[in-house]
């Protein structure tokens, strides 16, 4: 899978932007705050409609604009062009031309993974990180996922909106209640299903990061156990007293133990670094195991972080997923480039929102 063809209109620091990639490795150089990372962020927005820096719509408008404008044609078997306007008043999401009505519809037509310093927040960040990275990952590789998990939001949300209210509605209440758990039950069973087949391949990547031996273990640890209906029976005086939904899968947690001792508290900076790194590559992997083609990844600025051993140990996902036709975008300064790769290089300049080949 590749990105063919990126536009951008009034996107960050980027007035117009018409740029066409062929796959393979791709290296955006520049002086600070010349637009690296916009660039990343516009094609991570065109896989994953949300911006990696946890920013909202509006503030990827251009100073003093209305709206932004995203497109770019992604390649796999077929090709596919993808456009998104964004503005306060109207929100568009098209395929080939055509609205898209419902997000699940869109998922899994441009697949990007992307490794950027916040990272670290995976591991010592709060457990929504980390239930956010199961819930994407899911999203990429399993039909129905988002679909089950956007029914569940809403879900939540109505009751934790009923809970609020001086005299809440029971039969309200009651019926939210089993869409919860219908919707629920299923978040639980793919995220169960889902870590014996990551946790191999996590393991695997950490242990070519990590510079020393440690023992990594990934474990899913549901916030029901059991059933979840009784459970939110059980939980109603608590409910009521905190006027909110306190049992259920948004409260899921993925625990990341290094040497039997949980990560976020106990391991260096090193570690949660190096552990952190370890878990996006796993979600390459496991995507190019799952659906057979390998995601389009999006680095930014990490090199400088890796020392040599790492550094060694990230590569060689590099390599395969140039090997595999399908692409690398990364920021660099001048110092940091993998020189390693150089001879298969395409290089860019990013100046004052503009791009061009060096
Ligand atoms: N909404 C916006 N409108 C206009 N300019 C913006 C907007 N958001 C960010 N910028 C500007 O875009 C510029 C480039 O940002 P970007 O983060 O892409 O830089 P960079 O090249 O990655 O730099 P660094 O090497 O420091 O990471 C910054 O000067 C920033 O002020
Ligand atoms: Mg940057």
């Amino acid at each position: 899978m590749h990105l063919s063809q990126l536009r951008l209109r009034d996107f960050r620091n980027y007035a117009r932007l018409d740029a066409e990639f062929g796959p393979g490795f791709h290296l955006f150089l520049g002086r600070n705050a010349q637009g690296k990372t916009n660039l990343l962020e516009a094609i991570y927005l065109l896989a994953t409609l949300r911006s990696f820096r946890g920013v909202t719509s509006s503030q990827m408008i251009r100073h003093g604009q209305k709206g932004y404008f995203v497109g770019g044609e992604a390649v796999s078997v077929t090709h596919r062009e993808i456009k998104l306007y964004w503005s306060a008043r109207e929100r568009k999401l098209s395929l080939d031309g055509q609205p898209i009505r419902r997000l699940s519809d869109f998922v899994g037509v441009f697949r990007a993974v992307v490794f950027c310093s916040e990272d670290v927040q995976l591991v010592k960040g709060p457990g929504s990180r980390r239930r956010r990275f199961l819930d994407l990952l899911l999203a990429q590789t399993q039909p129905g996922y988002l679909a089950t998990l956007q029914r569940y939001a809403a879900a939540l949300r109505a009751r934790n909106a009923l809970l609020k209210q001086r005299t809440t509605d029971g039969a309200a209440l009651e019926s939210f209640g089993h869409e919860l758990v219908r919707s629920g039950e299923e978040l639980m069973r793919s995220r169960l299903s889902l870590i014996p087949r990551l946790a191999p391949i996590v393991g695997g990547a950490h242990r070519k990061m990590a510079s020393t031996k440690e023992e990594l273990a990934i474990s899913y640890q549901p916030a029901v156990e059991g059933d979840f209906g009784l459970a939110l029976k059980r939980s109603e005086a608590r409910e009521r007293a905190l006027r909110t939904t306190v049992v259920g899968p948004h409260r899921d947690e993925l625990q990341l133990l290094i040497d039997g001792q949980p990560a976020a508290h106990f391991a260096s900076e090193g570690q949660k670094r190096t552990l952190a790194i370890a878990l996006k590559m796993a979600q390459a992997d496991f995507i190019t195991a799952c659906v057979g083609s390998a995601p389009v990844l999006l680095i930014d600025d990490i090199m400088g972080e890796l020392d040599l051993h790492r550094r060694s140990g990230f590569m060689p996902l590099l390599q395969r997923t140039h090997a595999s036709q399908s692409q690398v975008f990364m920021t660099c300064t001048e110092e940091n480039w993998p020189s390693e790769m150089s001879r298969e290089l395409n290089r860019w300049q990013v100046e004052g929102g503009g791009l061009r080949r060096a």
